[in-house]
């Protein structure tokens, strides 16, 4: 049966989002589908213009591009889609106009590829009735019922090329060299990265660190003659006792609380117990753009044949997901019924420490 499908990309962008259009676009139009791409996310449904066909020209030599040729917004939740009116910013829910879009639209189902926020959008527009499967994306791979996110693994790569670069010039210096990552409210690129980059100390937002110990760990490496430390901090991290660092509130510009700033913070902090230089680097956006890696590539481009699969076997309110090496699919809700977030008592966290890295406790 011939379908006309759309895609949009929600919430921050990541490397692989273009491989995953690539691959929607191939193998519904290989199906003789028509595929309608949405520009900025939900917000791309109120705006004719907006919507768009994609065929197999639209998507050609993208593959390796970073970004999204469709574009996202982080603030467009269609059931509180912030509005100016005389001069104002209100929230307004204009779920209604969308749906309406869609059926206009004549489209038969929609692939949301998203993380957390937007997924769960996705979730209240299957109760408004609309057809959709999801794609978990995010560099922060904080989604359950994944092995992975794509994104993850190229946001990784960059994480792990900055603390192999700062190593040479923390040694030269006899330095404390603080890396700043993100990653929200889970430590995963803090901790997979530090333990591939070699990092002494990591701090994650699941172990909240004791500056005292991490002072500790840092002299005790000078008194074995290792004179520097390479430390890499994950932006939700904190102290014992204390809170994360949170630079914009939810609510005004931002939809969501954006964190950043504990590396100045803890670097001031350690400042404050220990006499040597501490320099800190802020790797910010740069972990989400570029071109994505090999893995990236592939999952993203195999999710995008999987999400269609998922549409023409009826497969509604499902996302994919990597489980091993097979990519399958689970309920959306399962996936966002939480946080994926690092067990300080797992496997992973007891392999670093292991390794001899501090992790703040
Ligand atoms: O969720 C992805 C992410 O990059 C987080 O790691 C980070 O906290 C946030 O998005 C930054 O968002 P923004 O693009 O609004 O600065």
């Amino acid at each position: 049966m011939s379908m006309k499908i759309g895609i949009l990309t929600g919430g921050g962008d990541c490397p692989g989002l273009n491989a995953v259009i690539r691959g929607v676009v191939k193998s519904a139009t290989g199906r003789g589908w028509e595929v309608v791409g949405i520009e900025d996310g939900f917000d791309g449904f109120l705006h004719p213009e907006k919507c768009r066909n994609l065929g197999l020209e639209e998507v050609r030599g993208i593959l390796p591009l970073g970004g999204t040729i469709l574009g996202t917004s982080n603030r467009g939740n269609p059931f509180s889609f912030p509005m100016v009116r005389e001069g104002k910013v209100e929230l307004v829910d204009v779920s209604d106009e969308v749906c309406s879009r869609i059926e206009h639209l004549g489209l038969s189902a929609l692939i949301v590829v998203g993380g957390d926020g937007s997924l769960k959008i996705a979730q209240e527009m299957m109760r408004r009735g609309v057809p959709i499967v999801g794609v978990p994306k995010t560099i922060d791979n904080d989604l359950l019922e994944t092995d992975v996110t794509f994104g993850y693994n190229t946001a990784l790569e960059t994480a792990t090329e900055a603390l192999d670069k700062l190593h040479s010039t923390a040694e030269s210096h006899h330095r404390v060299m603080v890396l700043e990552v993100m990653g929200r409210y889970a430590g995963w690129i803090a901790l997979e990265s530090g333990i591939a980059g070699g990092a002494d100390v990591i701090l994650i937002p699941e172990i909240p660190y004791d500056i005292d110990k991490v002072s500790e760990a840092i002299l005790a490496r000078g008194r074995r003659g290792r004179r520097f430390s390479v430390v890499v901090v994950a932006e939700g991290a904190f102290p014992k006792g204390g809170g994360r660092v949170v630079k914009e509130a939810a609510g005004g510009k931002s939809v969501v609380e954006r964190l950043g700033g504990v590396g100045e913070a803890f670097s001031r902090e350690l400042g404050g117990v220990l006499e040597m230089d501490i320099r800190v680097t802020v790797l910010g956006h740069l972990q989400r753009g570029g071109s994505p890696s090999t893995f990236d590539r592939c999952i993203g481009s195999r999710f995008g044949v999987k999400a269609v699969e998922l549409i023409e076997s009826g497969a509604f309110g499902h996302m994919v997901c990597l489980k091993g090496r097979h990519i399958t699919s689970v309920p959306i809700e399962d996936a966002v019924r939480s946080l994926n977030l690092i067990d300080p008592a797992g496997e992973m966290v007891r392999h670093a420490e292991a390794l001899g890295i501090m992790l703040g406790r």
